[in-house]
Formats: structure tokens, C-alpha cells, sequence
């Protein structure tokens, strides 16, 4: 059996693209595959931890990890902030929408003749900045997709949203989303980035979250 270094431990994991709803047919979306948010709940729960799964994809868990299927960024969002409280490691894996439109119409949108369609979208919240201005006993980690400069966007997203671990992962140019294997840079205020080489999501699950323990104790 795995080692138990988890064992009375409460984690969140969120995983996937949120779906934003523009009519009853259609949704604005993402790439990623929720594979390396699951990935990190499956091997939170072999450590041993009590594990929740927030998720907007479809991916095979282990038995032990309890999993909330959302949708939307904002019930995301809720399903997080409803167990932050008794919460000790929360990791937002999910690529959550930044935009969602204004309204969602009842009807599907119908083509007007030969006009385009302009599209209103407004802000989602930012789970992560959230979390990380409320945080008190918890150790949050975010991700940070980058297609390019990455080590300097995640650097500064690690200052913005206040967290204690910030994953930069390269995506773009068959890297990252919807991938089976996933290389990243594991960022920590006041520390020297920590490179993780390319191997299986499942792999760099187990080597995040042994630095997330370590981290903490
Ligand atoms: O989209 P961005 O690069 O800012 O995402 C970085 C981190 O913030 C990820 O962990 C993502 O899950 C989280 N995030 C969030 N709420 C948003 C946008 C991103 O929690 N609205």
C-alpha cells in the first residue's frame, strides 16, 4: 500500500472547463480534459486524504474521492466556497471561464439574415483570488496555463491571487490540455522554482502534492 502521508486530510480538487450556457444548445468552453485535476485527486486519495473532486469533465476516479459535477464557473465557484472552511489543501486544476455571456437566452439563437452576432460577455469570478484573500489554514496551489513567457506570467499570477503554490504548466504545441503527460514548474513565494520533468499526469500528481505536504508541515 501507498504511504499515508495524507491520511486526516481534506482536499479539494476542481478539474475541467467550466461550460458557459449562450442559449439551450450551445456553450462557450475550453480544451482542457480534466485529466490532471483528477489525476491529483486520485493520488490524493492513495495518500490516504479525504478527497472532493469539483468537476466540470468526465474522468475515472478512485473510490474514496468524492465527486461534485458543476457546470459554470459560478457553481464552481459555490460548491467550492461551501466546503473551504473544513477544507486543509485546495488545488484549482479547473480551467474555469473568465467570461461567461450576459444573459442565456431560453430560445436557440436564430440566424438574421446575413448579420453576425455580437456576443456580451461579462466577468466570472476569480475562484482562486478568492480563496486566496480568505485563506487562513489552508494551503491553496492554482495552476497557471501559459502559452507563452511562463515563468514570468505565473510569477506574477503567484503575487495576484495571494496562493501558496502556483503550477505553471506550458500549453499549446501539443503540451498540456488534454494530454496524457504534463511537464511543470512549481512556483512558491520567496523560493527557487522547482522544474518537474515531463512524465504521466498520475506521476506529477504524487511528486505535487509531496511538496504541497512538505510545504505545510
Ligand atoms: O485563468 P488563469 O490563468 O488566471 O488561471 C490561474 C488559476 O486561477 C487556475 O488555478 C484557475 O483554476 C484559477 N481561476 C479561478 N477562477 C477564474 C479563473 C482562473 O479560480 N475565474
Amino acid at each position: 500500500t501507498t504511504d499515508q502521508y495524507l491520511a486526516h486530510t481534506r482536499v479539494v480538487v476542481t478539474a475541467g472547463g467550466t461550460r458557459e450556457r449562450l442559449d439551450p444548445v450551445r456553450y462557450l468552453t475550453n480544451d482542457s480534459s480534466g485529466k490532471m485535476g483528477t489525476a491529483l485527486a486520485n493520488a490524493a486519495a492513495a495518500a490516504g486524504a479525504e478527497v472532493t473532486l469539483v468537476t466540470a469533465a468526465h474522468q475515472v476516479t478512485l473510490p474514496g474521492v468524492t465527486v461534485v459535477p458543476v457546470t459554470t464557473a459560478k457553481d464552481m465557484n459555490t460548491a467550492v466556497q461551501a466546503r473551504f472552511a473544513e477544507t486543509d489543501i485546495v488545488i484549482m486544476a479547473a480551467a474555469v471561464a473568465d467570461f461567461r455571456p450576459s444573459e442565456t437566452a431560453n430560445h436557440k439563437l436564430k440566424k438574421t439574415g446575413d448579420q453576425g452576432l455580437a456576443l456580451n460577455l461579462v466577468q466570472n469570478p476569480d475562484i482562486l483570488a478568492t480563496l486566496g484573500t480568505q485563506r487562513t489554514h489552508q494551503f491553496v496551489a492554482g495552476f497557471a496555463a501559459e502559452t507563452d513567457k511562463l515563468l514570468v506570467n505565473a510569477e506574477a499570477k503567484l503575487a495576484r491571487k495571494h496562493v501558496d503554490m502556483l503550477i505553471a504548466n506550458q500549453v499549446g504545441k501539443g503540451q498540456g490540455f488534454n494530454q496524457d503527460d504534463n511537464a511543470v514548474t512549481l512556483l512558491q513565494p520567496g523560493q527557487p522554482p522547482v522544474s518537474l520533468p515531463r512524465a504521466a499526469k498520475l506521476v506529477l500528481a504524487q511528486q505535487i502534492l509531496r511538496y504541497i505536504q512538505e510545504a505545510r508541515a
